[in-house]
């Protein structure tokens, strides 16, 4: 069963590589591989949240959750799947919202500032998966540099949790009023 997990986790990591490689072309350049990258990014992105279900359903089938939750490597690993699979999945949810207008104007840049994040979580948890099967690399050194210690469970302190907070409370409340703007044809 171990080797299942190894196999379907590769579809994630792929997906989601391939669709941060397609948001920055289709962001940053222009011409017909840009065209393409826009036009293919929802179809590849719906694969990607398929193939990360996948991975967690093995994840879960193969080692108990009381196992998982243990060890503060394997908390990580599991914490940083979740994250990207929530990023990748609002990413998906305004690339499908927004349709053909999703790169439209300064838009791209949230496509842009998600698809980093997203990679920068993904690459994570691939990492802690790598040091879970006794195969460490030289990314986890980067996480250490930045302060992210990969044997010491990761957390976000409460000041940073409540800065997320307002901040999505503000974009809310923008994003309602534009439209309640744009409702009243003001
Ligand atoms: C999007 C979801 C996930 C991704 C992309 C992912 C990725 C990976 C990767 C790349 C490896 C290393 C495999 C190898 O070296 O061949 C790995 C190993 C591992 N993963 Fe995940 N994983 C995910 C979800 C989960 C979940 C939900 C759990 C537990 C509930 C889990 C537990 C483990 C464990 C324990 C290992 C070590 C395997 C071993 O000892 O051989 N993973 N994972």
């Amino acid at each position: 069963m171990t080797g299942l997990h190894h196999m379907l986790v590769h579809f994630p990591e792929a997906f989601w590589a391939l669709a941060t490689l397609m948001v920055l072309v289709g962001a940053l350049l222009s011409g017909r591989l840009a065209e393409l990258s826009r036009a293919a990014l929802l179809p590849v992105l719906a694969l990607s949240l398929l193939g990360a279900i996948a991975a967690i359903v093995s994840g879960f089938l193969v080692w108990s959750l009381e196992a998982t939750l243990h060890s503060p490597l394997a908390r990580n690993h599991l914490l940083m799947a979740l994250w990207s699979l929530g990023v990748y999945a609002l990413l998906a949810v305004l690339v499908w919202r927004a349709g053909p207008a999703a790169f439209d104007g300064a838009r791209r840049w949230a496509l842009v500032i998600l698809a980093l994040v997203g990679a920068l979580l993904f690459a994570a948890t691939g990492t802690l998966g790598g040091h879970l099967a006794g195969a460490p690399t030289a990314f986890s050194e980067l996480l250490r540099l930045t302060g992210w210690e990969v044997y010491t469970t990761f957390y976000a302190p409460t000041w940073a949790v409540a800065v997320m907070l307002l901040i999505a409370l503000g974009a809310a409340v923008l994003g309602y009023r534009r439209r309640h703007r744009a409702g009243s044809g003001g």
